[in-house]
């Protein structure tokens, strides 16, 4: 299979383009406009000859329409991605989130290419910590930040076009997802490039607020288990019963890393922070046979803070800057 990955110098979708040479015989074309969230490094070691970059925008519409209809399928991660960033100024979420979403879908109605959308649990809004429900399927729409939003809207626009043109897609929502390659500005890689600097971790607010923890090698195995199996029009949530609150996370990263657990700062919280996020993937493990492998939360995890010790090189530059952002905003 030919595929276009939009995204694929990110977090998530680099982790996608090394399952997929790794675990498939796929050429990928990754289209990714290099924001200061992605990095080539993460596509180093990858052979040429099954993996190409093309810098551009996914508003860019010519560029977008040529290069799907060279290719048999687009996975599209592409997005701006951190609410905190949302917060601050939310244009570009909209611009790209929405109208890069819009853009592909007409390419991909134009040239009748599969398409696989990737989402957010983040669209259902929160779960009190309480709540027996997880998230499914059939979960009503309720975004709380701009980024959240735009990837609601990004996500009707894809039912739209699957139901009044016919467009041969599928959807996927997945949890919070950690492992290589995640920008330090996100939660997980911050407190470990902390320490490794000797700061001090930081949680927002009390850090009672619960995340559903997947990594990003069980994030690719699903979506590519939708795209090759999913029924098109269907959405998949993807997640792997991995829910810890905050301060449990900050507290094994210090133990994990050698330091005393209370070794950390209590900051501003984040406006309109969502409480909990928790994934019921039943349906994609019942119909199409998808299981994470990565069950156990603390060895992901120290398997994640030595790869952060290991590739120092590759986050050491925006390590600063970030801190500096934060700092600024009291947190
Ligand atoms: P990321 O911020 O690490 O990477 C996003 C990538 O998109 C970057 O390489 C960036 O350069 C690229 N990009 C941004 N705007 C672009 C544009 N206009 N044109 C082309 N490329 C552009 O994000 P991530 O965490 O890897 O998330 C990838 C996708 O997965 C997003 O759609 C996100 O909503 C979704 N998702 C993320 C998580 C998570 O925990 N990180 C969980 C569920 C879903
Ligand atoms: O649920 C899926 C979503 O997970 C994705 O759609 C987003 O793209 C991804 O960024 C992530 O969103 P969150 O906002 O949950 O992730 P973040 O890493 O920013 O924060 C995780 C939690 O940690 C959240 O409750 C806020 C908190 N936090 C975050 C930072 C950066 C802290 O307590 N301290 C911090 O320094």
């Amino acid at each position: 299979m030919r595929l276009l990955v939009t995204g694929g110098a990110g977090f998530i979708g680099s982790n996608f383009c090394h399952y997929l040479v790794g675990q498939t015989d796929s050429e990928v074309t990754v289209l990714d406009k290099l924001t200061y969230a992605a990095s080539r490094e993460s596509l180093q070691g990858l052979p040429s000859e099954r993996v190409s970059l093309v810098v551009g925008d996914i508003c860019d519409a010519d560029l977008v329409d040529r290069l799907v209809d060279e290719h048999d399928a687009v996975v599209h991660y592409a997005a701006e991605s951190h609410n905190d960033n949302s917060l601050s100024d939310p244009s570009p979420f909209i611009q790209t989130n929405i109208v890069g979403t819009f853009t592909i879908l007409e390419a991909v109605r134009k040239h009748g290419v599969r398409l696989h959308h990737v989402s957010t649990d983040e669209v259902y809004g929160d779960l009190e910590l309480d709540d027996p429900d997880r998230f499914c399927e059939t979960t009503p729409y309720n975004p709380s930040s701009p980024y959240s939003a735009s990837k609601a809207g990004s996500d009707h626009l894809v039912r739209a076009w699957v139901r009044s043109f016919g467009v041969q897609a599928t959807l996927s929502n997945c949890s919070n997802n950690y492992g290589p390659w995640q920008h330090v500005e996100k939660f997980i890689p911050r407190q470990i490039t902390n320490v490794i600097d000797g700061r001090r971790p930081k949680l927002y607010g009390a850090g009672l607020n619960v995340r559903d923890w997947i990594h990003a090698d069980d994030h690719s195995s699903a979506v590519w288990t939708i795209l090759t199996k999913g029924e098109i029009g269907q959405t998949y949530l993807i997640g792997a019963d991995g829910e810890q609150n905050n301060l449990e996370v900050i507290r094994m990263i210090l133990t994990l890393m050698g330091q005393p657990d209370d070794a950390f700062d209590h900051v501003t919280d984040r406006a309109g922070h969502d409480l909990r996020y928790a994934i019921d993937s039943s349906r994609l493990r019942r119909e199409l046979g998808w299981r994470p492998v990565y069950r156990d939360f603390a060895s992901g995890l120290e398997r994640t803070i030595a790869w952060y010790r290991e590739h120092e090189d590759w986050w050491r530059g925006h390590k600063d800057s970030v801190e500096s952002a934060y700092a600024s905003k009291g947190q």
